[in-house]
């Protein structure tokens, strides 16, 4: 017994938990994951899946992606990616509704199956369903050698190394990589975008681990504004354009680990129906960074604020305008908006890890959750 718990203790590395520990790899996680494939000097992308099967995505009416969970949420960012760079629909299903109804798929379709474990039941079948009607089927796994990588046509690997946690991080963040990756590769082979602008976003891309560390160095930030939080019972998060899937990201992080009810929303949906539940009580999570339709996210700050709800904002370095009108910001470094996601989740993994630890619950095997669900 005591030699399994010391070998859990040298296998978190120094970290109370799995998780805390997978948040720090990111910068490394996703260096991992676009080292090798970016030739600056050559300005190209190397894909190996991808080149051999150009044609394949040069022709492609529209993507389909396929996912679940934070696979899904990953999905999402790479649709507001890819359609901005490639010009061609992007649809993003969870895989369990697609399966289960007759969807369209055409021969010309290329479907992107999203998955960690590359063992998710629902996942499976549903790429499954996409080849037997002809689609091409592409695998973002990180599980090397898994169910799902191996069933696909073609793929490309997450390099985030052995996830434990059961709340998904770092696969998150380098599948985000990797479907930027992809997606300025087929743009570049399309003639969708100027070389210098391709230049300009493989720069941009790696300096994101550095980055990365910098949103890191918040822990302690995050840490306090957790502890005046931990206690609500309900907790909102907004976003807009690119940072929208990340507001859901968010709000399933915090369900899943602390069990406070947490709901993700676009920020102009609040609208519609959130706004409703704000008052005092309401902490309410706002992605507010600079780039991104920042105008839109200072008015609802300021509705959210005239109803007495809690805000905390995640604000890009250097902020003034929301500092003034949010109880709480958290800076993350400057960048291109396409690739924010990759910044503004960090502080949110971490709100929800801290929270969790305070309320005393098993942040890295939460209950009724598991890894790789390979169920119905
Ligand atoms: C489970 C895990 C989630 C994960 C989802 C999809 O629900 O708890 O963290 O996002 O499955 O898993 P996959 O391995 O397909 O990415």
């Amino acid at each position: 017994q005591e030699l399994k718990l010391n070998l859990e203790q040298i296998e978190k590395g120094g970290y109370p938990h799995f998780m805390l520990k997978e948040i720090y790899e990111q910068p490394q996680a996703i260096r991992d994951t676009f080292r090798g494939r970016m030739r600056e000097h050559k300005g190209i992308i190397k894909m190996a899946g991808v080149d051999d099967h150009i044609d394949k995505f040069l022709n492609a009416k529209r993507l389909v992606i396929l996912a679940c969970g934070t696979s899904w949420h990953a999905g999402l960012v790479a649709e507001y990616i890819i359609e901005e760079l490639v010009r061609v629909p992007v649809e993003v299903e969870y895989a369990s509704e697609f399966r289960y109804r007759n969807p369209v798929i055409e021969k010309d379709d290329v479907v992107i199956a999203i998955s960690q474990s590359g063992e998710t039941a629902d996942t499976m079948a549903a790429m499954k369903l996409a080849k037997e009607h002809g689609a091409f089927v592409f695998g973002v796994c990180n599980v090397v050698g898994s169910s799902i990588s191996r069933e696909a046509h073609a793929g490309a690997y997450t390099h985030a190394g052995p996830e434990i946690g059961v709340a998904s991080t770092k696969a998150f963040t380098t599948q985000i990589t990797v479907l930027t990756l992809l997606g300025l590769k087929i743009a570049k082979a399309k003639g969708k975008i100027s070389t210098s602008d391709f230049h300009m976003h493989l720069e941009e891309l790696r300096l994101i681990p550095e980055k990365v560390e910098e949103a890191l160095k918040n822990n302690e930030h995050v840490r306090k504004i957790a502890e005046v939080y931990k206690d609500a019972s309900n907790c909102l998060y907004l976003g807009r354009g690119f940072n929208f899937p990340v507001a859901l990201e968010g709000a399933l992080k915090l369900k899943e680990i602390s069990y406070i009810h947490a709901e993700g929303y676009p920020a102009a949906e609040m609208k519609h129906g959130p706004i409703a539940l704000i008052d005092e009580q309401m902490p309410v999570v706002v992605i507010a960074t600079r780039r991104g339709h920042y105008d839109k996210i200072v008015s609802n700050i300021q509705e959210i604020k005239s109803r007495k709800g809690k805000i905390i904002a995640i604000v890009t370095k250097g902020d003034v305008t929301v500092k003034e009108l949010a109880d709480h910001v958290i800076e993350v470094p400057e960048v291109m908006d396409s690739m924010s996601p990759l910044l503004t989740t960090i502080p949110l993994q971490l709100l929800s890890y801290h929270i969790a630890v305070m309320l005393g619950k098993n942040v890295d095997q939460p209950r009724n959750l598991a890894k790789s669900v390979t169920v119905e």
